[in-house]
Protein backbone atom coordinates (compact mmCIF):
# COMPACT_ATOMS: atom_id res chain seq x y z
CA UNK A 1 0.00 0.00 0.00
CA UNK A 2 1.89 3.60 -0.70
CA UNK A 3 2.24 5.43 2.10
CA UNK A 4 0.18 8.52 2.19
CA UNK A 5 1.43 12.17 1.74
CA UNK A 6 3.42 13.64 4.37
CA UNK A 7 0.30 16.47 5.42
CA UNK A 8 -2.03 13.21 5.64
CA UNK A 9 0.45 11.35 7.23
CA UNK A 10 1.34 14.06 9.68
CA UNK A 11 -2.27 14.50 10.69
CA UNK A 12 -2.95 10.41 11.18
CA UNK A 13 -0.11 10.63 13.29
CA UNK A 14 -1.51 13.20 15.36
CA UNK A 15 -5.34 11.74 15.15
CA UNK A 16 -3.56 8.06 16.41
CA UNK A 17 -1.76 10.44 19.57
CA UNK A 18 -4.41 11.01 20.98
CA UNK A 19 -6.99 8.26 20.17
CA UNK A 20 -4.67 5.89 21.61
CA UNK A 21 -3.01 8.01 24.48
CA UNK A 22 0.37 8.87 23.52
CA UNK A 23 -0.02 13.32 23.38
CA UNK A 24 -3.25 15.15 24.22
CA UNK A 25 -3.36 18.78 24.15
CA UNK A 26 -2.34 20.32 27.59
CA UNK A 27 -5.47 21.85 29.30
CA UNK A 28 -8.05 21.00 26.40
CA UNK A 29 -10.73 20.83 28.54
CA UNK A 30 -10.42 24.84 28.93
CA UNK A 31 -9.87 24.71 24.90
CA UNK A 32 -5.86 24.40 25.43
CA UNK A 33 -2.96 26.28 25.33
CA UNK A 34 -0.52 27.15 22.72
CA UNK A 35 3.07 25.08 22.83
CA UNK A 36 2.09 22.97 25.66
CA UNK A 37 1.40 19.19 25.78
CA UNK A 38 0.86 16.42 27.77
CA UNK A 39 1.92 12.39 27.89
CA UNK A 40 -0.87 10.46 28.20
CA UNK A 41 -0.26 6.21 29.41
CA UNK A 42 1.46 5.41 26.37
CA UNK A 43 3.11 8.73 26.33
CA UNK A 44 5.17 8.45 29.47
CA UNK A 45 5.78 5.30 28.67
CA UNK A 46 7.61 5.65 25.93
CA UNK A 47 8.94 9.16 27.37
CA UNK A 48 10.10 7.65 30.14
CA UNK A 49 12.18 4.31 28.53
CA UNK A 50 13.87 6.95 26.62
CA UNK A 51 15.15 8.96 29.16
CA UNK A 52 16.37 5.98 30.98
CA UNK A 53 18.07 4.22 27.92
CA UNK A 54 19.98 7.58 27.46
CA UNK A 55 20.59 7.66 31.03
CA UNK A 56 21.49 4.25 31.45
CA UNK A 57 24.08 4.70 28.11
CA UNK A 58 25.72 7.96 29.28
CA UNK A 59 26.24 7.04 33.23
CA UNK A 60 26.09 3.62 33.56
CA UNK A 61 27.78 2.07 30.46
CA UNK A 62 30.72 4.95 30.68
CA UNK A 63 33.37 5.78 33.39
CA UNK A 64 33.44 9.18 32.41
CA UNK A 65 30.30 10.77 32.50
CA UNK A 66 28.23 11.10 35.82
CA UNK A 67 24.90 12.87 36.08
CA UNK A 68 23.29 15.61 38.09
CA UNK A 69 19.52 16.63 38.79
CA UNK A 70 19.83 20.41 39.40
CA UNK A 71 16.86 23.24 40.30
CA UNK A 72 14.95 24.64 37.04
CA UNK A 73 14.84 28.08 38.59
CA UNK A 74 18.55 29.72 39.27
CA UNK A 75 20.45 32.76 40.23
CA UNK A 76 19.42 35.24 37.84
CA UNK A 77 23.25 36.37 37.51
CA UNK A 78 23.62 32.30 35.45
CA UNK A 79 21.84 34.10 32.42
CA UNK A 80 23.75 37.20 32.57
CA UNK A 81 27.06 34.99 32.29
CA UNK A 82 25.66 33.38 29.97
CA UNK A 83 24.70 35.16 27.31
CA UNK A 84 21.03 34.94 27.37
CA UNK A 85 19.33 37.61 28.80
CA UNK A 86 21.04 39.90 26.29
CA UNK A 87 21.11 37.66 22.67
CA UNK A 88 18.42 34.94 23.57
CA UNK A 89 16.10 36.56 21.31
CA UNK A 90 14.28 36.25 18.11
CA UNK A 91 13.35 38.85 15.92
CA UNK A 92 9.82 38.99 16.17
CA UNK A 93 7.07 41.75 14.00
CA UNK A 94 3.53 42.09 14.84
CA UNK A 95 0.78 42.34 12.42
CA UNK A 96 -0.76 45.75 11.77
CA UNK A 97 -4.03 44.04 10.34
CA UNK A 98 -4.43 40.63 12.16
CA UNK A 99 -2.35 41.91 15.19
CA UNK A 100 -0.43 38.36 14.69
CA UNK A 101 2.79 38.00 16.23
CA UNK A 102 5.14 36.46 14.05
CA UNK A 103 9.03 35.52 13.75
CA UNK A 104 10.65 37.54 11.44
CA UNK A 105 12.76 34.70 10.40
CA UNK A 106 9.84 32.43 9.24
CA UNK A 107 8.18 34.84 7.43
CA UNK A 108 8.16 35.48 3.76
CA UNK A 109 7.91 39.05 2.35
CA UNK A 110 3.77 39.28 1.80
CA UNK A 111 2.31 36.70 4.14
CA UNK A 112 2.14 35.73 7.50
CA UNK A 113 4.87 32.64 8.53
CA UNK A 114 5.00 29.05 7.48
CA UNK A 115 2.96 26.65 8.58
CA UNK A 116 -1.19 28.14 8.88
CA UNK A 117 -1.76 28.39 4.62
CA UNK A 118 -5.12 30.13 5.69
CA UNK A 119 -2.97 33.17 7.07
CA UNK A 120 -1.81 33.44 4.21
CA UNK A 121 -4.36 34.23 2.31
CA UNK A 122 -6.18 36.23 5.26
CA UNK A 123 -3.41 38.30 5.79
CA UNK A 124 -1.12 40.71 4.08
CA UNK A 125 -1.19 43.25 6.46
CA UNK A 126 1.50 45.69 7.03
CA UNK A 127 4.37 44.68 9.56
CA UNK A 128 6.07 46.44 12.79
CA UNK A 129 9.65 47.04 12.36
CA UNK A 130 11.42 43.83 13.90
CA UNK A 131 12.22 43.97 17.32
CA UNK A 132 14.14 41.10 19.74
CA UNK A 133 12.01 39.20 21.82
CA UNK A 134 13.70 38.04 24.62
CA UNK A 135 12.94 33.58 24.77
CA UNK A 136 13.06 33.03 28.97
CA UNK A 137 9.58 33.20 30.74
CA UNK A 138 10.12 35.53 33.71
CA UNK A 139 8.44 35.11 37.17
CA UNK A 140 9.29 36.52 40.55
CA UNK A 141 11.04 34.92 43.23
CA UNK A 142 9.48 35.48 47.14
CA UNK A 143 6.19 37.46 47.43
CA UNK A 144 6.97 40.75 46.28
CA UNK A 145 7.13 41.47 42.54
CA UNK A 146 10.18 43.99 41.95
CA UNK A 147 12.85 44.14 39.77
CA UNK A 148 15.58 42.78 42.39
CA UNK A 149 12.99 39.44 42.75
CA UNK A 150 12.92 38.59 39.00
CA UNK A 151 14.11 35.12 37.95
CA UNK A 152 13.43 32.74 35.40
CA UNK A 153 12.44 29.37 33.71
CA UNK A 154 16.13 27.94 32.60
CA UNK A 155 15.83 28.05 28.76
CA UNK A 156 18.11 25.28 28.58
CA UNK A 157 19.39 22.77 31.56
CA UNK A 158 23.15 23.22 30.25
CA UNK A 159 23.90 26.37 32.32
CA UNK A 160 23.25 24.16 35.86
CA UNK A 161 26.29 21.75 34.72
CA UNK A 162 28.99 24.60 34.16
CA UNK A 163 27.79 26.12 37.82
CA UNK A 164 27.58 23.18 39.36
CA UNK A 165 31.37 22.23 37.53
CA UNK A 166 33.46 21.90 40.38
CA UNK A 167 31.67 20.60 43.29
CA UNK A 168 30.80 17.46 40.96
CA UNK A 169 34.48 17.35 39.99
CA UNK A 170 35.18 17.42 43.50
CA UNK A 171 32.45 14.86 44.71
CA UNK A 172 33.40 12.30 41.84
CA UNK A 173 37.28 12.14 41.76
CA UNK A 174 36.94 12.76 37.56
CA UNK A 175 39.77 13.97 35.83
CA UNK A 176 39.62 15.76 32.63
CA UNK A 177 38.25 14.63 30.34
CA UNK A 178 35.11 13.62 31.52
CA UNK A 179 31.34 14.62 31.31
CA UNK A 180 28.08 15.67 33.04
CA UNK A 181 24.66 15.07 31.89
CA UNK A 182 21.52 16.04 32.88
CA UNK A 183 17.79 15.95 32.02
CA UNK A 184 15.45 17.66 33.00
CA UNK A 185 12.78 20.60 31.84
CA UNK A 186 13.21 23.54 29.41
CA UNK A 187 11.41 26.61 28.56
CA UNK A 188 11.22 28.96 26.31
CA UNK A 189 8.62 31.40 24.98
CA UNK A 190 8.69 30.40 21.88
CA UNK A 191 7.25 33.16 19.52
CA UNK A 192 4.98 31.01 16.81
CA UNK A 193 4.96 27.01 18.57
CA UNK A 194 4.25 24.68 15.76
CA UNK A 195 4.36 21.35 14.01
CA UNK A 196 3.09 19.42 16.74
CA UNK A 197 5.31 19.13 19.84
CA UNK A 198 8.22 20.08 17.14
CA UNK A 199 8.29 22.99 18.79
CA UNK A 200 7.13 24.08 22.15
CA UNK A 201 7.20 26.53 24.89
CA UNK A 202 7.94 23.71 27.50
CA UNK A 203 10.02 20.67 26.56
CA UNK A 204 12.72 18.52 28.08
CA UNK A 205 16.16 18.14 27.14
CA UNK A 206 18.76 15.22 27.77
CA UNK A 207 22.64 17.51 27.72
CA UNK A 208 25.95 16.32 28.44
CA UNK A 209 28.59 18.39 28.62
CA UNK A 210 31.75 16.81 27.98
CA UNK A 211 35.36 18.76 29.45
CA UNK A 212 38.70 18.24 27.76
CA UNK A 213 41.94 19.82 27.92
CA UNK A 214 42.23 22.68 25.69
CA UNK A 215 43.71 21.91 22.07
CA UNK A 216 47.66 23.38 23.22
CA UNK A 217 47.71 21.54 26.52
CA UNK A 218 46.70 18.15 25.50
CA UNK A 219 48.55 18.33 22.44
CA UNK A 220 51.95 19.33 23.86
CA UNK A 221 53.37 16.36 22.05
CA UNK A 222 51.74 16.27 18.91
CA UNK A 223 48.11 16.09 17.64
CA UNK A 224 46.58 13.17 16.21
CA UNK A 225 47.64 11.89 13.56
CA UNK A 226 45.05 12.18 10.25
CA UNK A 227 44.42 8.66 10.11
CA UNK A 228 44.29 7.94 13.71
CA UNK A 229 41.27 5.78 15.22
CA UNK A 230 38.66 8.36 16.11
CA UNK A 231 36.59 4.94 17.79
CA UNK A 232 37.61 5.39 20.96
CA UNK A 233 38.75 8.35 23.47
CA UNK A 234 43.09 9.15 23.57
CA UNK A 235 45.01 11.59 25.62
CA UNK A 236 46.01 14.27 22.80
CA UNK A 237 42.65 14.67 21.50
CA UNK A 238 41.65 18.06 20.52
CA UNK A 239 38.06 20.00 20.37
CA UNK A 240 37.64 18.38 16.92
CA UNK A 241 38.49 15.52 17.78
CA UNK A 242 35.86 15.06 20.94
CA UNK A 243 33.39 16.86 18.74
CA UNK A 244 33.75 14.12 15.82
CA UNK A 245 33.43 11.46 18.34
CA UNK A 246 30.71 12.49 20.22
CA UNK A 247 28.74 13.27 16.59
CA UNK A 248 28.89 9.11 15.82
CA UNK A 249 28.50 8.42 19.40
CA UNK A 250 25.10 10.21 19.21
CA UNK A 251 24.32 8.54 15.79
CA UNK A 252 25.00 5.09 17.17
CA UNK A 253 22.84 5.82 20.17
CA UNK A 254 19.95 6.55 17.74
CA UNK A 255 20.38 3.53 15.73
CA UNK A 256 20.49 1.53 18.85
CA UNK A 257 16.53 2.64 19.50
CA UNK A 258 15.60 2.12 15.78
CA UNK A 259 15.85 5.74 14.10
CA UNK A 260 18.12 4.31 11.40
CA UNK A 261 21.30 6.67 9.28
CA UNK A 262 19.30 6.94 6.37
CA UNK A 263 16.41 8.64 8.60
CA UNK A 264 18.93 11.04 9.88
CA UNK A 265 20.98 14.28 8.00
CA UNK A 266 23.80 16.18 9.23
CA UNK A 267 24.07 20.06 9.17
CA UNK A 268 26.93 21.57 9.49
CA UNK A 269 26.03 25.43 10.87
CA UNK A 270 27.87 28.12 9.07
CA UNK A 271 30.01 30.67 10.89
CA UNK A 272 27.29 33.58 10.86
CA UNK A 273 24.32 31.05 12.15
CA UNK A 274 26.18 29.70 15.56
CA UNK A 275 25.09 30.81 18.94
CA UNK A 276 27.79 33.63 20.70
CA UNK A 277 29.17 30.37 22.71
CA UNK A 278 29.57 27.76 20.17
CA UNK A 279 33.26 27.33 17.82
CA UNK A 280 31.60 24.74 15.70
CA UNK A 281 28.07 22.84 15.37
CA UNK A 282 26.30 19.96 13.92
CA UNK A 283 22.89 19.31 13.84
CA UNK A 284 21.28 15.96 13.98
CA UNK A 285 18.37 16.08 11.59
CA UNK A 286 15.37 13.45 11.50
CA UNK A 287 13.59 13.25 8.40
CA UNK A 288 9.90 14.28 9.43
CA UNK A 289 6.95 13.94 7.65
CA UNK A 290 7.04 18.04 7.92
CA UNK A 291 10.90 18.46 6.95
CA UNK A 292 13.85 17.37 7.77
CA UNK A 293 14.49 19.22 11.06
CA UNK A 294 17.08 19.07 13.95
CA UNK A 295 16.88 16.77 16.82
CA UNK A 296 19.84 17.32 18.40
CA UNK A 297 23.11 19.90 18.37
CA UNK A 298 26.16 19.15 18.80
CA UNK A 299 28.44 22.15 19.84
CA UNK A 300 31.88 22.98 20.80
CA UNK A 301 31.58 26.01 23.40
CA UNK A 302 34.96 26.25 23.56
CA UNK A 303 36.03 27.72 27.57
CA UNK A 304 33.01 30.06 27.70
CA UNK A 305 30.79 28.86 29.66
CA UNK A 306 33.09 28.11 32.61
CA UNK A 307 35.38 31.04 32.31
CA UNK A 308 31.48 34.02 32.13
CA UNK A 309 30.74 32.07 34.94
CA UNK A 310 34.25 32.60 36.40
CA UNK A 311 34.14 36.63 35.30
CA UNK A 312 30.22 36.64 36.87
CA UNK A 313 31.03 34.91 40.08
CA UNK A 314 34.69 35.66 41.19
CA UNK A 315 35.33 31.81 41.76
CA UNK A 316 38.14 30.41 39.89
CA UNK A 317 36.84 27.58 37.36
CA UNK A 318 40.10 26.32 36.45
CA UNK A 319 41.40 22.34 36.85
CA UNK A 320 44.86 21.43 37.98
CA UNK A 321 45.78 18.50 35.80
CA UNK A 322 48.31 16.58 37.47
CA UNK A 323 49.08 14.41 34.36
CA UNK A 324 50.24 17.37 32.56
CA UNK A 325 50.73 19.86 35.76
CA UNK A 326 48.95 22.56 34.14
CA UNK A 327 45.96 24.63 35.59
CA UNK A 328 43.33 25.47 32.73
CA UNK A 329 39.57 25.80 32.21
CA UNK A 330 38.26 22.90 30.36
CA UNK A 331 36.87 22.97 27.16
CA UNK A 332 33.27 21.70 26.26
CA UNK A 333 31.70 19.68 23.70
CA UNK A 334 28.21 19.64 24.04
CA UNK A 335 25.52 17.42 22.72
CA UNK A 336 22.10 18.57 23.39
CA UNK A 337 18.90 16.53 22.46
CA UNK A 338 15.83 17.55 23.09
CA UNK A 339 13.42 14.86 24.65
CA UNK A 340 10.19 15.78 22.96
CA UNK A 341 11.63 15.83 19.83
CA UNK A 342 12.88 12.16 19.76
CA UNK A 343 9.68 11.72 20.81
CA UNK A 344 8.18 12.70 18.08
CA UNK A 345 10.76 11.22 15.92
CA UNK A 346 10.24 8.01 17.33
CA UNK A 347 6.83 7.99 16.43
CA UNK A 348 6.54 9.40 12.94
CA UNK A 349 9.16 6.64 12.40
CA UNK A 350 7.15 3.50 14.00
CA UNK A 351 3.14 4.59 11.95
CA UNK A 352 3.19 2.05 8.99
CA UNK A 353 -0.09 1.23 7.57
CA UNK A 354 0.08 -2.13 5.81
CA UNK A 355 -2.28 -4.23 3.55
CA UNK A 356 -2.84 -7.11 5.40
CA UNK A 357 -5.81 -10.19 5.17
CA UNK A 358 -7.87 -11.12 8.63
CA UNK A 359 -8.52 -14.85 9.88
CA UNK A 360 -11.54 -13.96 7.60
CA UNK A 361 -9.43 -14.02 4.49
CA UNK A 362 -10.75 -10.30 4.54
CA UNK A 363 -7.81 -7.37 3.05
CA UNK A 364 -7.43 -4.79 6.36
CA UNK A 365 -5.27 -2.26 6.63
CA UNK A 366 -3.05 -2.97 9.92
CA UNK A 367 -1.53 0.12 11.49
CA UNK A 368 1.29 -0.87 13.38
CA UNK A 369 3.80 1.15 15.04
CA UNK A 370 7.51 -0.53 15.20
CA UNK A 371 8.82 1.12 18.26
CA UNK A 372 12.06 -0.51 18.74
CA UNK A 373 11.39 -2.91 21.69
CA UNK A 374 13.50 -1.10 24.00
CA UNK A 375 11.85 1.88 23.71
CA UNK A 376 8.62 0.45 23.26
CA UNK A 377 5.88 1.86 25.71
CA UNK A 378 4.72 -2.13 27.11
CA UNK A 379 6.83 -4.89 25.64
CA UNK A 380 3.83 -7.72 25.83
CA UNK A 381 0.50 -8.03 26.02
CA UNK A 382 -0.88 -11.36 27.63
CA UNK A 383 -4.44 -12.99 26.01
CA UNK A 384 -5.99 -15.49 27.40
CA UNK A 385 -8.19 -16.92 23.77
CA UNK A 386 -11.24 -16.99 25.17
CA UNK A 387 -12.47 -15.02 28.31
CA UNK A 388 -15.12 -17.32 29.30
CA UNK A 389 -13.17 -20.39 29.85
CA UNK A 390 -11.45 -20.01 33.50
CA UNK A 391 -8.49 -22.30 32.75
CA UNK A 392 -7.01 -20.01 29.92
CA UNK A 393 -7.93 -16.84 31.90
CA UNK A 394 -6.45 -18.36 35.42
CA UNK A 395 -2.98 -19.69 32.96
CA UNK A 396 -3.08 -16.31 31.60
CA UNK A 397 -3.16 -14.48 34.83
CA UNK A 398 -0.16 -16.74 36.49
CA UNK A 399 1.80 -15.87 32.63
CA UNK A 400 1.16 -12.20 33.43
CA UNK A 401 2.22 -11.98 37.33
CA UNK A 402 5.24 -13.94 36.02
CA UNK A 403 6.31 -11.36 33.41
CA UNK A 404 5.44 -8.10 35.32
CA UNK A 405 7.80 -8.18 37.78
CA UNK A 406 10.67 -7.82 35.13
CA UNK A 407 8.82 -5.58 32.39
CA UNK A 408 5.41 -3.56 31.50
CA UNK A 409 2.60 -6.02 30.37
CA UNK A 410 -0.98 -5.62 29.44
CA UNK A 411 -3.62 -8.04 29.99
CA UNK A 412 -6.14 -8.35 27.37
CA UNK A 413 -9.53 -10.71 27.75
CA UNK A 414 -12.04 -8.79 25.49
CA UNK A 415 -12.95 -9.23 22.09
CA UNK A 416 -11.37 -11.46 19.39
CA UNK A 417 -8.13 -12.37 19.51
CA UNK A 418 -7.01 -10.92 15.64
CA UNK A 419 -8.95 -7.58 17.63
CA UNK A 420 -6.97 -7.57 20.52
CA UNK A 421 -3.63 -8.01 18.15
CA UNK A 422 -4.52 -5.05 16.12
CA UNK A 423 -5.27 -2.90 19.27
CA UNK A 424 -1.24 -3.64 20.44
CA UNK A 425 -0.06 -3.01 16.66
CA UNK A 426 -1.46 0.43 16.94
CA UNK A 427 0.26 0.78 20.75
CA UNK A 428 3.26 -0.78 19.06
CA UNK A 429 3.85 -4.07 21.33
CA UNK A 430 6.58 -5.65 20.01
CA UNK A 431 5.10 -9.05 21.80
CA UNK A 432 1.93 -10.82 22.15
CA UNK A 433 1.76 -14.12 24.28
CA UNK A 434 -1.54 -15.96 23.73
CA UNK A 435 -2.57 -18.51 26.63
CA UNK A 436 -4.79 -21.13 24.09
CA UNK A 437 -5.95 -24.62 24.15
CA UNK A 438 -2.10 -26.30 23.45
CA UNK A 439 -1.50 -24.44 27.07
CA UNK A 440 -3.68 -26.48 28.97
CA UNK A 441 -2.19 -30.10 27.57
CA UNK A 442 -5.23 -30.46 25.35
CA UNK A 443 -3.63 -30.93 22.26
CA UNK A 444 -1.15 -33.30 23.69
CA UNK A 445 0.85 -33.48 26.86
CA UNK A 446 4.31 -31.74 25.09
CA UNK A 447 2.91 -28.85 24.60
CA UNK A 448 1.28 -28.13 27.53
CA UNK A 449 2.83 -25.22 29.15
CA UNK A 450 3.55 -23.86 25.73
CA UNK A 451 2.03 -20.54 24.70
CA UNK A 452 1.96 -18.64 21.14
CA UNK A 453 4.46 -15.90 20.93
CA UNK A 454 3.53 -13.21 18.24
CA UNK A 455 6.28 -10.95 16.53
CA UNK A 456 4.53 -7.39 15.98
CA UNK A 457 6.50 -6.76 12.80
CA UNK A 458 6.63 -10.10 11.40
CA UNK A 459 3.40 -11.30 12.77
CA UNK A 460 5.28 -14.42 12.80
CA UNK A 461 3.71 -17.21 15.65
CA UNK A 462 6.23 -19.38 17.64
CA UNK A 463 5.57 -21.93 20.28
CA UNK A 464 7.70 -21.52 23.57
CA UNK A 465 7.34 -22.78 26.99
CA UNK A 466 6.21 -20.27 29.61
CA UNK A 467 9.39 -20.75 31.94
CA UNK A 468 11.34 -19.61 29.08
CA UNK A 469 9.09 -16.79 28.24
CA UNK A 470 11.04 -13.90 31.04
CA UNK A 471 14.27 -14.85 29.79
CA UNK A 472 13.91 -15.02 26.12
CA UNK A 473 11.69 -11.71 26.17
CA UNK A 474 14.12 -9.67 28.21
CA UNK A 475 17.03 -10.75 25.89
CA UNK A 476 14.51 -8.78 23.08
CA UNK A 477 14.12 -6.04 25.17
CA UNK A 478 17.16 -4.98 26.81
N1 LIG B 1 22.31 23.82 25.51
C1 LIG B 1 22.26 23.98 24.12
C2 LIG B 1 20.90 24.16 23.62
O1 LIG B 1 19.97 24.31 24.38
P1 LIG B 1 19.49 24.23 21.42
O2 LIG B 1 19.88 23.85 20.00
O3 LIG B 1 18.85 25.55 21.61
O4 LIG B 1 20.83 24.10 22.26
C3 LIG B 1 19.00 21.75 22.05
O5 LIG B 1 18.55 23.10 22.00
C4 LIG B 1 17.86 20.82 21.66
O6 LIG B 1 16.71 21.08 22.47
C5 LIG B 1 17.37 20.99 20.23
O7 LIG B 1 18.16 20.23 19.32
C6 LIG B 1 15.96 20.45 20.32
O8 LIG B 1 15.96 19.04 20.21
C7 LIG B 1 15.53 20.85 21.72
N2 LIG B 1 14.71 22.08 21.64
C8 LIG B 1 15.12 23.35 21.57
N3 LIG B 1 14.08 24.20 21.53
C9 LIG B 1 12.96 23.44 21.56
C10 LIG B 1 11.56 23.71 21.53
N4 LIG B 1 11.09 24.95 21.50
N5 LIG B 1 10.70 22.66 21.57
C11 LIG B 1 11.15 21.39 21.63
N6 LIG B 1 12.45 21.08 21.66
C12 LIG B 1 13.36 22.07 21.62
Amino acid sequence: MSEPKSNDRMEKIVSLCKRRGFIFQSSELYGGINGFWDYGPLGAELKRNVKEYWWRCMTQHRDDVVGLEASIIMHPRIWEASGHTSTFSDPMVDCKTCKGRFREDQMSSTSCPQKPSKMVSECHGEKTEARPFNLMFKTYVGPIESAENVAYLRPETAQAIFVQFKNVLEVSRQKVPFGICQIGKAFRNEINPRNFTFRSREFEQMELEVCSKPDEVGQKNGAPAENADRSAPQPNWGWNEWHKYWVEERVKWYESIGLGRDSLDFYWQKKEELAHYAKATVDILYKFPFGTQELEGIAARGDFDLSQHQKFSGKPMEYFDDEVKAKYVPHVIEPSAGVDRLILALICDAYREEQVTDEKGNAETRVVMKFHPRVAPIKVAVFPLLKNRPELVSKAVEVRNLLQPHMSVFYDEAGAIGRRYRRQDEAGTPFGVTIDFETLGEKGPELQDTVTLRERDSMAQTRVKIAELPALLLGKIR
